[in-house]
């Protein structure tokens, strides 16, 4: 009554307006939505922050009055905010989803009993939140029975159909734009039920409405990065040869959803392990959904498995550099299959030529700069290949204008910028007469911006419509008794500066091809299903499904590569640490645009520094609430923490990727950073930290 009494509070919706709306599964197990719990279905509320109410005004003015006005009273229970507390409940990840398996080669347990030195750690990351620049938001619209959402996606054809079981519509009522996104790391891969929220309220008050979370709101009303525990132990014999690896991981997910990222399935085919043994769990807390962020099986369990072999090396008497040349392997230790291309070592030989690392004294505390301890660390960055099904339609004019149009994403990575550059070369016109329409469910399905697939997918896709649309000309220009290109090989032409041309030379300009055609524009419809992929594939993207051809899965592994080289400086007295340079260089098949793909890898190493040392959030854990759910109190690395970057692409041509020849390098950058930082407190400070973020705190008894 107080909230509908404000001026320009227009609605109010609870549990108690008995609303119809249907939740749906989780996308990690085929859903579309970021979590199964529905609000405002009933009066029971699972997780701090869940929306128990929206208030709806004609200004956000009047609609915050409004919430404020509101009472809300509710009966407490005892949450478990996460590990190690009562209640939170720990099922085995082979029980909790049946596409797992844990991997097992030889008995690691004999192997290890056997080695000459045994290894045996236990390593944590902490939660840790998305907080793009752009806040999550939902616009819906309805006109004549169907509604039109305006929202920053990684998947509009996933978003709709999802939206469409939320709000018990068929899919041709909703569409889904999103034709640029804030940044999204994952955070806007899976569709949230605000959004339904949101169109419900637009649809009971028949105009459109906006739902926008706050920065705090985001943190319980979006995904987030749970924390992880892993138990390692190496075992290797004197010469440095690995012999068993065994990992343990343990993973918070809510009560509801079991949200898994287990990633032992790429740790262990990181190296010539021997045997292997892997063990992943679920902690079920009081919590909200975890969900996709960054790497997000990649960058704890590298983070851990990389701190345990560079301690290992320490153990050794090895470089650690040395000790990963001595353990590389071109042949996945799981399966036994071969690495498509595997060029690890050079990226480490790059890096650390590029780094000085030949100047390195080993011995921790050893490298000092008056009141500063300089440590230097490093570890391996990896990330499978993947690529998915992808539509497409492009459009070609005589005066040599194209235009793509797919329903994939640019989350911010360059994906217009590299889409038109495929289409300019495999159609021979200027990039800047190629247009691009992307994000909306109008146009052709293409895949989820996720797993960093949209590169590969998109441009192999692209390269289908294009050579359609070349060999239609190519035809046309053959096909006649006059012209220049008259009775040549169709095969033998290809499209270049607008014009048609012959391996000899010979060329026709393409108006004068297009007036053989009687046409103007050529528009072609095509479809990628990559090698090994699902046959269904494309009609599954229309469903809003994108089924992947994993590089852990491919009949040759699939990877993507580097080596990342940190120096960090610790003060003596402070304990405070910096990390003044860091040097990464990476292998990822054909770079399509240099200036996008070190701005990814930039981005990700500046992550991986923030993930060492900044970034987590605090749980309060009596009442399961997350206390710094501000960027105030949740630290990001600002441009004073982060100085000189360095990245370097290294060349590398695989031709059994996929058509484009493209290994994803979005989220390859931030693996493994975390424990280079780590490595290199350890050479700093003789201190290992095995639980991220390392602090001052845990410095102060440091030895050097
Ligand atoms: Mo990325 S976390 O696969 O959207």
């Amino acid at each position: 009554t107080a909230t509908r009494a404000v001026p320009g509070v227009l609605d109010v919706l609870t549990y108690e307006s008995k609303l119809t709306l249907e939740p749906d599964t989780i996308m990690a197990e085929g859903g579309f939505s970021q979590t199964s719990i529905m609000p405002l279905r009933g009066p029971e509320i699972a997780h701090d922050g869940q929306i128990v109410a929206v208030v709806v005004g004609d200004t956000f003015e009047a609609a915050r009055e409004g919430a404020y006005a509101l009472r809300v009273t509710y009966e407490a229970a005892q949450p478990a905010a996460g590990f190690d507390a009562p209640g939170a409940t720990e099922v085995k990840a082979k029980d909790a989803k049946k596409q797992y398996e844990d991997l097992k080669v030889g008995d690691v347990e004999t192997a290890l009993r056997g080695a000459d030195t045994v290894l045996d750690a236990v390593y944590e990351t902490p939660t840790q939140h998305h907080n793009p620049i752009e806040l999550f938001s939902s616009t819906a619209v309805w006109v004549d029975g169907k509604v039109t959402i305006y929202e920053p996606s990684q998947n509009v054809y996933g978003f709709k159909n999802g939206l469409a079981k939320n709000l018990k519509l068929d899919p041709d009522q909703v569409r889904v734009v999103s034709e640029f996104v804030g940044g999204a790391f994952g955070s806007k891969g899976s569709l949230h039920p605000r959004t339904a929220l949101a169109a419900h309220a637009a649809w009971r008050l028949q105009r459109p409405v906006r739902l926008v979370l706050t920065r705090d709101q985001g943190f319980t009303n979006n995904t987030y990065r749970a924390e992880t525990r892993h138990h390692i132990r190496l075992g290797a014999n004197k010469d440095g040869k690995l012999v068993g690896y065994a990992h343990q991981g343990w993973e918070v997910t809510s009560r509801a959803d079991p949200y898994l990222v287990a990633g032992t399935d790429t740790t262990a085919h990181m190296y010539a392990f021997g045997a292997v043994g892997t063990e992943v769990s679920i902690i079920h807390a009081d919590r909200n959904t975890p969900g996709f962020m960054r790497s997000p099986p990649e960058t704890p369990y590298m983070y851990a498995l990389e701190q345990a072999m560079d301690e290992m090396a320490v153990k050794l008497g090895l470089d650690p550099v040395e000790f990963r040349r001595i353990n590389d392997t071109m042949k996945d230790p799981i399966s036994g299959k071969p690495y498509s291309s595997r060029k690890l070592m050079q990226c480490y030989d790059a890096a650390a030529a590029a780094f000085g690392w030949a100047a390195r004294d080993p011995r921790p505390g050893s490298m000092r700069d008056g009141d500063w301890l300089i440590g230097w660390g490093c570890a391996t960055a990896c990330y499978p290949t993947s690529i998915a099904p992808a539509a497409v339609r492009v459009r070609l004019t005589s005066e040599g204008h194209a235009r793509v149009q797919i329903a994939a994403h640019d989350v911010g990575t360059g994906l217009y910028t590299v889409a038109a550059q495929q289409a300019s070369e495999a159609l021979g016109v200027k990039v800047a007469n190629v247009t691009v329409e992307l994000g909306d469910s109008d146009l052709p399905p293409g895949p989820v911006a996720g797993g960093s697939n949209s590169t590969a997918s998109v441009c192999s896709a692209i390269l289908k419509a294009c050579g359609v649309i070349r060999a239609r000309l190519a035809n046309a220009a053959v096909a006649t008794n006059e012209g220049p290109l008259a009775g040549l090989k169709p095969a033998d032409l290809r499209l270049t500066d607008g014009k048609i041309v012959s391996s000899e030379g010979k060329s026709e300009p393409l108006p004068a091809v297009f007036d053989r055609l009687e046409s103007d524009a050529i528009e072609e419809y095509a479809e990628n299903v990559p090698e090994g992929g699902d046959k269904d594939g494309v009609r599954k993207l229309y469903h809003g499904h994108t089924t992947m051809v994993r590089g852990g899965k491919a009949p040759k592994l699939r990877y993507s590569f580097g080596a990342e080289f940190v120096e960090v400086r610790v003060h003596a007295r402070t304990r405070e640490v910096r990390v003044p340079r860091i040097v990464g260089a990476f292998t990822a098949g054909k770079i399509m645009n240099p200036r996008t793909a070190r701005s990814q890898l930039m981005g990700g190493m500046i992550w991986g520094i923030a993930s060492a040392l900044h970034e987590a959030t605090e749980i309060d854990p009596g009442a399961a609430r997350y206390v710094n759910h501000n960027i105030a109190e949740y630290l990001i690395p600002v441009n004073a923490d982060v100085r000189d970057v360095q990245v370097l692409l290294l060349s590398e041509t695989d031709t059994e990727l996929n058509p484009a020849g493209v290994k994803g390098l979005g989220e390859l950058g931030n693996v493994g950073t975390a424990a280079a930082v780590a490595s290199a407190v350890y050479h700093a400070t003789g201190k290992r930290i095995r639980n991220l973020p390392i602090r001052i705190d845990d410095l102060l008894e440091a030895t050097a």
